[in-house]
């Protein structure tokens, strides 16, 4: 086992009325960055969140912010999430046919370039755009909403992602997003995933910010630890 899975909080099951205090506590409770879920009522059923909340949690917190764009015609849209302080800007395969392009615009204004491939979406949709990409997102759930179900088919799929970015040398890093509970984490970890994503897991109404995530972190470290 490499580094320590990382933890990213998703603020779509976060206390809107008090958005700050829930970004930082997941920062003091150890996040690696904080994910925001973009959502266009057209690439997925729902609406979402939009620049103003990217601009109000960059306010916030230094941590990067993992915008994950589930919209149409991300290319429209990439650069005003970079400009409203987005650092990783994940685009999905399935919205975006010069995904290549927009990968280099990210990078030229030197931000992280990330993929998200739906659970009906093989890996071989990204293989030729890997050295473009600093992180791919492996969907567990269908996008759209948290609270859903972890979608088995996901760890094969990271399994041979890691082989795929192994055997070619790559930095890219793999986040899982959806359905990640602390039951199923460590065979995320096991499968070759760098970084977890949970909303429902980190915001919800069982424990505090930190004992939701100690207990995913707990988790995490009994695989880690062998
Ligand atoms: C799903 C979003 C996820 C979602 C995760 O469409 O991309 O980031 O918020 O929610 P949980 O962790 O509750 O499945
Ligand atoms: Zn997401």
């Amino acid at each position: 086992m490499t580094a320590a899975v990382r933890l990213a909080p998703s603020i779509l099951s976060a206390d809107f009325t008090r958005l700050g205090e829930q970004v930082r506590e997941a920062e003091a409770a150890g996040a690696a960055c904080i994910h925001i879920d973009v959502m266009d009522g057209r690439f997925v059923p729902p609406i979402t969140l939009g620049l103003p909340i990217v601009e109000a949690v960059r306010r916030v917190t230094s941590l990067p912010l993992d915008v994950h764009l589930m919209i149409e015609q991300p290319e429209r849209h990439a650069g005003a999430f970079m400009d409203a302080g987005g650092d990783l800007i994940n685009v999905h395969v399935e919205a975006a046919p010069h995904l290549h392009r927009i990968a280099r615009e990210v990078r030229r204004r030197g931000k992280l370039a990330g993929a998200c491939l739906n659970p009906g979406t093989p890996v071989a949709a990204l293989e030729e755009l890997l050295p473009e990409l600093d992180q791919v997102i492996v969907m567990a759930v269908n996008p759209g909403w948290s609270g859903q179900k972890f979608i088995e088919g996901a760890l094969p799929k990271v399994r041979r992602l890691r082989r795929m970015i192994d055997e070619a040398g790559l930095a890219t890093q793999i986040e899982i997003d959806g359905g990640v509970t602390a039951e199923n984490a460590p065979a995320c970890a096991a499968a070759g995933a760098d970084v977890l994503v949970a909303a429902s897991a980190v915001f919800n109404d069982s424990g505090s910010v930190a004992e939701n995530m100690s207990r995913l972190r707990e988790a995490l470290s009994r695989v880690e630890a062998g």
